[in-house]
């Protein structure tokens, strides 16, 4: 008998879909969501997820064996849809047996769903539009994640309430949807859950556990910020269409203005096209996410986070992360 069965009745079905003890998925976070952090979520009972945006095949595949020696259970791998070796990644994913792909950062290109269905594996979408999202699962995407602007990273326009209250009526009961952005509490949770949500995933509230790797000043930073200092980035240049970022304000902010405004200018000379110039603004958040996170340089990196952030006060163990989420969960139905 579980301790939690009144949430574990509601994510039963997330639950078969991901084989994990609880449907609370980490959401896969660039350079914190490695061996370390990833196997700590699985082993814990959550659905570890490997952020593979930033990696080469041979990362990916040592990362993927790395995170396998450290548990049995399962964890799925997020790979963006514009990675240029996205093919090549999908194949590591094969050699591994990889058992959940997430495919992250736009519509999958032609053959990536199909590609990723032929080792067995299964296939976990974003969509920002109901009709996306719809056309999405007709082809081959056997769950959906829908991810609010409240989110750290990158994010869309609409707020998670306003996502779950469109699309889970919809979707819910043909469909299996995780809920994101914006969770830090179990009452939140047993909301979504009650809508219809199958799950939830969660990235800033684990970003600053034991387990995680990110560097101790990049996590102070999280511990001293409170939910309005987690701002969106703003596009400079409407010829420009960035993705807004959600992260904590600092220097860094401004540099990103700055790199709009350079792209933007080899656009206008003809030096790139909009894809290159895209991929650029995408190099350029790597590599700040990376100096945050691993240099902790906080001042000049990017600190993503979601407004979430808040929440999050002091180092603690994964387990304990997910042991407190179940209860508040619990107990908020308990209550109904
Ligand atoms: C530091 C950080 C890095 C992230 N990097 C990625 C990423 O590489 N790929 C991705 O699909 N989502 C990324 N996300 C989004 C998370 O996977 C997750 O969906 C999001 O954090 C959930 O919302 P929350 O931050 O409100 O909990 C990132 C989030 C954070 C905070």
């Amino acid at each position: 008998m579980t301790a939690t069965p009144k949430t574990t009745a509601l994510m039963q079905r997330g639950i078969d879909f991901l084989g994990s003890e609880h449907a609370i998925l980490c959401g896969a976070m660039s350079w914190v969501s490695e061996r370390n952090l990833v196997s700590a979520i699985s082993n814990a009972g959550g659905f570890g997820v490997i952020a593979c945006g930033a990696m080469t095949p041979e990362l990916l595949d040592t990362e993927i064996a790395e995170t396998r020696a450290r548990t049995s259970k399962p964890f799925g791998v997020n790979l963006i849809t514009m990675h240029p070796q996205l093919f090549d990644l999908i194949g590591v994913c094969a050699k591994h047996g990889v058992t959940h792909v997430v495919l992250a950062g736009g519509i999958p290109p032609k053959g990536s769903v199909e590609a990723i269905k032929a080792f067995g594996a299964k296939v976990v979408v974003f969509a920002p539009t109901l009709a996306l999202a719809k056309k999405l699962l007709r082809s081959g995407g056997d769950a959906l994640v829908i991810e609010g602007m409240e989110a750290g990273g990158h994010i869309g326009p609409v707020a998670t309430s306003v996502l779950a209250q469109e699309f889970l009526p919809e979707l819910a009961e043909e469909h299996l949807v995780f809920v994101a952005g914006g969770i830090g509490r179990g009452e939140a949770i047993a909301g979504y859950l009650e809508m219809g949500a199958v799950g939830v995933q969660l990235g800033t509230r684990f970003a600053c556990a034991n387990e995680s790797i990110a560097h101790p000043d990049f996590k102070k930073a999280f511990f001293r910020a409170k939910a309005r200092d987690a701002e969106a980035s703003v596009q400079v240049d409407p010829r420009l269409p960035v993705i807004p970022v959600r992260a904590l304000k600092n220097k860094g902010t401004e540099a990103f203005t700055a790199k709009q405004r350079e792209v933007a200018a080899l656009l206008d000379a003809g030096e790139v096209d909009m894809g290159e110039a895209q991929l650029q603004i995408e190099h350029f958040w790597a590599g700040a996410l990376r100096r945050a996170v691993i240099d902790g340089d906080v001042e000049g990196g990017s600190l993503m986070a979601g407004q979430s952030v808040g929440m999050v006060t002091q180092e603690e163990p994964v387990a304990d992360i997910i042991a407190q989420l179940m209860r508040e969960s619990e107990e908020a139905l308990s209550r109904r």
